[in-house]
């Protein structure tokens, strides 16, 4: 059921002005520290009006047993787009993953082809996702030094900072270049993501043939020297370190009160001398040992995001030898549903997840979103944890093919409503191509460091 145009009754009223409800839907949520059947009332034009435990004046959907929860925000996606022929992903094709897997909002790295560092770059990249994208869509810029940041800060939805080479990005900042670089950047005002690993700390002595050497090549300690450089720059900074992998170095960010993330494979995989290269991902997957401490301190709500790094290669790109072949995983369509499997197996706590996925993420961006709350988008999903698929990249929507997850269990959302619109019905998309580019509303916060409730 999508929302009406003939909602009749008012529901709620705010600043004076009246809001007519054009639908509502009932099921089960995660409320005040329990489950709970609520309604929620959605406006016109797609924002949470009213929630409450019997609602009236627009069409009503029940989902019955299943559980409406917000929908997710990843901070790090690489959708490719612009990009090369032999590219595997486009706004189309990544935002219908998203879509799928449960994410209203993706933010898109800079690392493209060409890459966006220019105002007349973002803009064609803006054109791009105009009309292609299922879901909304954040676009990272380049914090480069050359990059003239005032200009793009006015455009863009955050700024992203390679500290090492990878995919796409060959020269990085150091020393004096990166302090004067940080200062700009924080009088910006805008968020920063870092991919913090430091390149004088990669062993390219080592010849690596698998995961476990790669780790080698390129080891915690990279990240543990990169993260200290960046604890040195400006306390203005809105800082959010991308894909931790490290327990330790998670504690310390949060100590100092900075924002990061850890993604579901350095989560859920470890590093295995069997693996080829499509585990070869930046940063390394890990020991066993180091993922599991990264996952304990996951489930006990010390990391403030979740994010995938979606990064599609094509098969044959990762048929290459393994030195040669490129870095990264698909991971966009997956993440919430290899996470709600986690959920309902009863290894991690569902408002630990929604703080992770939803509620931190939206926050560091300054977007309304991720909360059953008065006033925030009604980007939100119907899941039935009853219903747990097997993973197979035959089943998923991405164009690179293959999934580092095959055989893992999912729970997929069953329905995603995004501004109340349905875009997913039986795990199918039915949408349109409503995604819309946004930027931070709202002076973004640092993360808090505990979880926080999903509704008020
Ligand atoms: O594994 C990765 N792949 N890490 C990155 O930092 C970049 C990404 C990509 O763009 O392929
Ligand atoms: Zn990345």
């Amino acid at each position: 059921m999508t929302p009406s145009r003939h909602a009749t009754r008012r529901s709620s009223s705010e600043g004076g002005r009246s809001r007519e409800l054009a639908l509502i839907l009932a099921g089960r949520t995660w409320l005040g520290g329990k489950i709970r059947s609520i309604e929620i009332g959605i406006d016109e034009e797609g924002t949470i009006r009213a929630i409450g435990r019997s609602l009236r004046g627009a069409p009503r959907h029940d989902v019955g047993e299943s559980f409406l929860l917000p929908s997710a925000t990843d901070l790090h996606v690489h959708f490719r787009d612009p990009g090369r022929e032999s590219d595997v992903e486009d706004f189309a094709t990544g935002t219908l993953q998203a879509a799928l897997g449960g994410l209203g909002l993706v933010a898109d790295m800079p690392n493209t082809r060409p890459r966006v560092d220019t105002l007349d770059r973002l803009r064609a990249k803006e054109a791009r996702a105009q009309g292609r994208a299922l879901v909304d869509v954040l676009l990272y810029a380049a914090a480069t030094p050359r990059a003239s940041l005032d200009a793009l800060a006015r455009r863009a939805g955050a700024f992203k900072l390679y500290l090492s080479p990878t995919t796409d990005v060959d020269e990085v900042p150091t020393g004096a270049d990166l302090d004067r670089l940080l200062a700009r950047v924080a009088a910006t005002n805008l968020p920063l993501s870092v991919h913090a690993e430091d390149p004088a700390r990669f062993h390219q002595e080592i010849e690596p043939a698998n995961p476990p050497d790669w780790n080698r090549v390129r080891p915690v300690d990279a990240e543990r020297t990169a993260v200290d450089a960046l604890l040195r720059g400006p306390s203005g900074l809105r800082l959010h370190v991308a894909h931790v992998t490290d327990a330790t170095i998670a504690g310390r960010l949060r100590n100092e009160g900075a924002s990061f993330e850890a993604t579901p494979h350095h989560l859920l995989l470890s590093e295995r001398s069997g693996d080829g290269a499509k585990f070869k991902v930046n940063p390394p997957l890990r020991s066993e040992r180091r993922r599991r401490a990264l996952w304990e301190a996951f489930v006990r709500g010390e990391i403030p995001c979740l994010a995938s790094d979606h990064a599609p290669h094509s098969s044959e790109e990762k048929q290459r030898p393994f030195p040669l072949a490129p870095s990264g995983m698909p991971n966009v369509e997956t993440m919430l549903p290899l996470l709600l499997a986690r959920v309902r197996a009863g290894d991690l706590p569902l408002p630990i997840l929604l703080a992770a996925a939803c509620d931190r993420p939206a926050r560091w961006i300054g977007q309304p979103r991720g909360r059953i709350a008065l006033g925030h988008r009604a980007d939100l999903l119907v899941v039935d944890f009853r219903v747990r698929r097997t993973i197979a990249a035959r089943n998923l929507h991405a164009p690179c093919g293959w999934t580092a997850f095959e055989g893992w269990e999912g729970i997929f959302p069953r329905e995603h409503y995004l501004r109340g619109r349905r875009i997913v019905e039986g795990g199918e998309f039915v949408g349109g191509h409503g995604g819309i580019i946004v930027r931070p509303e709202f002076a973004p916060t640092r993360a808090p460091p505990q979880p926080r409730p999903i509704a008020e």
